[in-house]
C-alpha cells in the first residue's frame, strides 16, 4: 500500500476573492489568486488540485479552470454536476479526472453523494465521452452498497465515498456506525477493483478516523485546510494536514 494523497480543493479560495470580487472581476486588486495557492499546495506536497465548476459560478470561474489546466503539474480534479454546459466545458479543458457530484443551487456544499441509481441512465453516455477524451472518471457516493455496485456497472474507474455524515456526527454511537459504513463500502469497491477516494468535511482532528477506512488512494480536502492556512498560511496547512496522514496502514 502506498502512501496516501492528498487532493486540495481550493474552491473557497476562490470564495474570498468572490466576497470582494464577484461584480467587479476586471477590478486590478483582484485577490487572492486560487491558481497561485494551487501552485503553492503543489510545492508544499499536495498531489493534486480540485475545483468544482458549479453552474452558478458561485466561487471558481471558468478562467480559473484555463488557468489551473496550463499551470497545475500534479493531477487536475474537476468537481462537476452532469449537465451539458459543464461537460462540454469538461471536454473541451480535459482535467486529468473528473469527480462527478450532485448539484444544488440552494445548497451550502455538497451535502449528499450522487444518487448512481436514480441517474444511472444518464450518467452513462457522460461517463463514456469522458473516457473517450481521456479522462480518469470519479463518482462521488454515499456510502451504500447499492451506490459502489451501479459505479462498477457504469464503468467508473473511481469512487470517493462521502465522509460528510462521519465527520458531523454527534455521537460515538453514530460515529462507529458511519465509519463501518464506510469502511464496508471501501472493501467493496476495493474488490470491484475501483480506486477508493473519500471527501468531505476531513480535518485535523477526524482524520484519524480516515486512518481506519482500508484500501484508500486519495482525500480530498478544502475547508479544513483553507481554514488553517488563515492562521499558518498554505503551505504549512497543507504541510500539517499531509503530516496527519503519514503512516496510513491501508
Ligand atoms: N470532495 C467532494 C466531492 C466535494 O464536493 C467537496 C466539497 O466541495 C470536498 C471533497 C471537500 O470538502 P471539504 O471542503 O469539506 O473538505
Amino acid at each position: 500500500m502506498g502512501a496516501l494523497h492528498l487532493g486540495v480543493n481550493i474552491d473557497h479560495v476562490a470564495t474570498l476573492r468572490q466576497a470582494r470580487y464577484a461584480t467587479t472581476p476586471e477590478s486590478k486588486n483582484v485577490e487572492p489568486d486560487p491558481v497561485a495557492i494551487a501552485s503553492i499546495c503543489e510545492r508544499a506536497g499536495a498531489h493534486g488540485i480540485t475545483a468544482h465548476l458549479r453552474a452558478d459560478r458561485r466561487h471558481i470561474g471558468d478562467r480559473d479552470i484555463d488557468r489551473l489546466r496550463a499551470s497545475v503539474m500534479t493531477k487536475l480534479n474537476l468537481e462537476m454536476g452532469n449537465t451539458a454546459e459543464i461537460v462540454d466545458i469538461a471536454l473541451r479543458v480535459v482535467p486529468d479526472e473528473v469527480c462527478m457530484v450532485p448539484e444544488k443551487r440552494e445548497e451550502i456544499t455538497t451535502e449528499g453523494g450522487l444518487d448512481l441509481v436514480a441517474h444511472r441512465r444518464e450518467l452513462g453516455p457522460t461517463i463514456k465521452r469522458l473516457h473517450a477524451a481521456g479522462i480518469r472518471v470519479s463518482m462521488f457516493i454515499d456510502p451504500a452498497r447499492e451506490q459502489v455496485e451501479a459505479a462498477s456497472d457504469l464503468g467508473a474507474d473511481i469512487v470517493e465515498l462521502h465522509t460528510g455524515k462521519l465527520a458531523n456526527a454527534f455521537t460515538e454511537k453514530f460515529e462507529k456506525q458511519e465509519l463501518d459504513r464506510l469502511r464496508e463500502a471501501a472493501v467493496r469497491a476495493s474488490n470491484f477493483n475501483l480506486q477508493v477516494n473519500a471527501g468531505h468535511g476531513i480535518n485535523y482532528r477526524n482524520i484519524a478516523h480516515i486512518h481506519k477506512i482500508p484500501h484508500l488512494t486519495e482525500l480530498n480536502i478544502g475547508h479544513s485546510i483553507v481554514s488553517r492556512s488563515v492562521f499558518v498560511g498554505f503551505e504549512t496547512a497543507v504541510r500539517e494536514m499531509l503530516g496527519a496522514m503519514e503512516n496510513y496502514g491501508g
